[in-house]
């Protein structure tokens, strides 16, 4: 574990600040909540099956309430055959066996509130699964039929149709079309999947489609849901010319129609008593188009991927906050700061390596990793991301410092992304950061699973992690669990706002104020520094050298 120790109590210090002024009294809870986002299979397993569920979580919604967050995201607990982790769903209505029942989520919805945790849930329009009621129909009814209408079915290329309508590229890898057997034993129509071939992905150009997701959404609105976070939200609708070549990823990313989709779903939302939130997935490298999915009959947030990708260097963090503050500020939505999530290398082990940056699409599986600089980075960076006006997310494990586990066995592996991408050692897919928590006790399943669970986690936990449980940091002031207990309480009266950086600090070094009362500064050089203003320190990410200097890869917040 990385020493450190907590050099003031946090607790009681609340009144020395100055909460920024906003201009808004009552803020609305997402324009500055930290979210908590919780990967149902990998939480809490209640039932002892190795696999995460709902009667789990529901034991641990305290331990959320003393981590201090304001709401929790889920992702999908739908009816599904888990081809991709439940992105694959077969019924929007229900919930999956293996993580309960509808009374169990309306439970959960329940007794999350009655804690003060609001509850988001993951909604999957852009594809659904091939076991979905209406795929199996599609398949069923022939070409031509007002069946197929609703996905996208096209007879192939080439003299016998052999040949893909297009030659796109997929998301984990190997080809976006599948080619199906008709109901009458001939080889037939191919349909388009962006991600797995169990995956088809919908045609948003029909009514059928608007209607049903819109129907969903007040299902789950009707049952207490605060919110939605949008999967792959830019990717809805298609060139329906279908190119056959398109390397920009034209034909289907960020097509104008789409916004009409959030539009109409802004209305649902707004229907609604409460605030009721719209959260996007929209990877897109262009802040402008992203902030066009933030206007005000639109998104409520997007989350922040450029943070996310972007490495541990002053320079560049600072341009990114900037640009990032810029744009929302321009849209009227607040920002949010994400450092990982379940499709991303944890982050203890990308401040880990030499080039610290993120790439979907290169990864660094395998590269040399030092976990001590790693976590040492992590928890400053704990402390920059949580001070930043806006929400903030934090992935399950990222407050107990859990590091991507590289060594799973092949044979364990399940994301789909293994096989498409041909079992490639260097880009094995997103497993490492989904491996189920440590909570207590000393060997595997760490109280995952309750200990008479007849079977083990579904992927397997490193050893070390007895040493990272909740059990054992919660004893541990200088754990990281501790430090995002005492951030998380702390950034609260922060509120929403703007930020004022401080002029002169030292090449690498980060330093603003939030209002008169509060400043955050981060140390990104080799060097120790001296700290750039006096204050109080409230919290700081490691151990001080005396009163004033900022060792490397530090944060500290202060009331000034
Ligand atoms: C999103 C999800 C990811 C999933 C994909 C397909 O990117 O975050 O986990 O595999 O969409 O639904």
């Amino acid at each position: 574990m990385t020493p450190a120790r907590q050099l003031t109590s946090p607790v009681g210090q609340e009144s020395r600040f100055v909460v920024p002024e906003t201009g808004e009294r009552e803020l609305p809870w997402w324009r500055n909540a930290a979210i908590y986002q919780i990967y149902p299979r990998s939480f809490a397993d209640g039932d002892g099956d190795g696999v995460g569920d709902l009667a789990g979580l529901l034991t641990r919604l305290p331990y959320l309430a003393e981590l201090g967050v304001d709401a929790i995201w889920i992702n999908p607990w739908y009816a599904s055959p888990q081809a991709d982790a439940g992105y694959d769903v077969a019924d929007y209505r229900a919930i999956d066996p293996l993580f309960g029942s509808l009374a169990d989520a309306e439970e959960l919805i329940r007794r999350a509130h009655a804690l003060g945790i609001r509850v988001v849930i993951d909604i999957v329009p852009n594809h659904t699964s091939d076991q979905n009621p209406w795929f199996q129909a599609a398949l069923a009814a022939g070409p031509g039929s007002p069946e197929r209408a609703r996905f996208w079915f096209r007879p192939g290329r080439g003299e016998d149709g052999e040949l893909a309508p297009t030659e796109w590229h997929g998301f984990f890898g190997g080809p976006t079309w599948t080619r199906i057997t008709e109901p009458d034993g001939t080889p037939g129509e191919w349909y388009l999947h962006l991600f797995a071939p169990e995956q088809p992905d919908f045609n948003w150009d029909h009514e059928d489609v608007r209607a049903e997701f819109e129907s969903v959404l007040r299902f789950w609105f009707d049952r207490g849901a605060d919110g939605f976070r949008i999967d792959s939200a830019a990717l809805l609708v298609k060139d329906a010319a279908l190119p056959v070549q398109d390397p920009d990823e034209r034909a289907f990313t960020d097509l104008e129609a789409v916004h009409d989709v959030y539009r109409s779903w802004r209305r649902v939302a707004e229907s609604y008593d409460g605030a009721r939130v719209l959260i996007g997935e929209v990877w897109l490298p262009d802040a402008e188009r992203l902030a066009r999915y933030l206007r005000p009959d639109e998104m409520h947030t997007v989350f922040n991927f450029l943070y996310l990708e972007c490495a541990w260097d002053a320079e560049r963090l600072r341009a990114v906050i900037d640009d990032t503050l810029r744009f929302h500020q321009e849209a009227g939505a607040p920002p949010t700061w994400v450092l990982s999530n379940h499709d991303v290398d944890r982050v203890v082990t990308r401040y880990g390596r030499e080039d610290t940056s993120f790439a979907i699409y290169a990864r660094q599986h395998g590269r040399p990793v030092d976990l001590a600089r790693g976590s040492r980075r992590a928890r400053a960076a704990a402390l920059l991301t949580q001070a930043l006006p806006g929400s903030v997310y934090v992935y399950q494990g990222e407050e107990l410092g859990l590091w991507e586990v590289e060594d799973i066995p092949d044979a364990l592996r399940q994301d789909p992304m293994w096989e498409r991408k041909g079992r490639n050692p260097a880009d094995p897919g997103r497993d490492g950061c989904r491996v189920p928590l440590p909570w207590a006790g000393s060997e595997q399943p760490f109280g995952f699973s309750a200990p008479d669970a007849h079977r083990e986690p579904w992927l397997p936990q490193p050893e070390a992690w007895k040493e990272y449980t909740v059990e054992a940091q919660a004893a541990d002031a200088g754990s990281m669990l501790s430090l995002y207990r005492s951030a998380l309480r702390l950034r609260r009266v922060l509120g929403d706002g703007d930020i004022a950086w401080l002029a002169g600090t030292p090449e690498g070094v980060l330093a603003f104020r939030r209002g008169e009362g509060f400043a955050c500064v981060v140390n990104l050089s080799t060097e120790s520094v001296p700290l750039p203003l006096a204050g109080t320190v409230l919290l700081a990410s490691d151990e001080l050298r005396g009163e004033t200097d900022l060792p490397p890869d530090t944060a500290v917040w202060l009331s000034v």
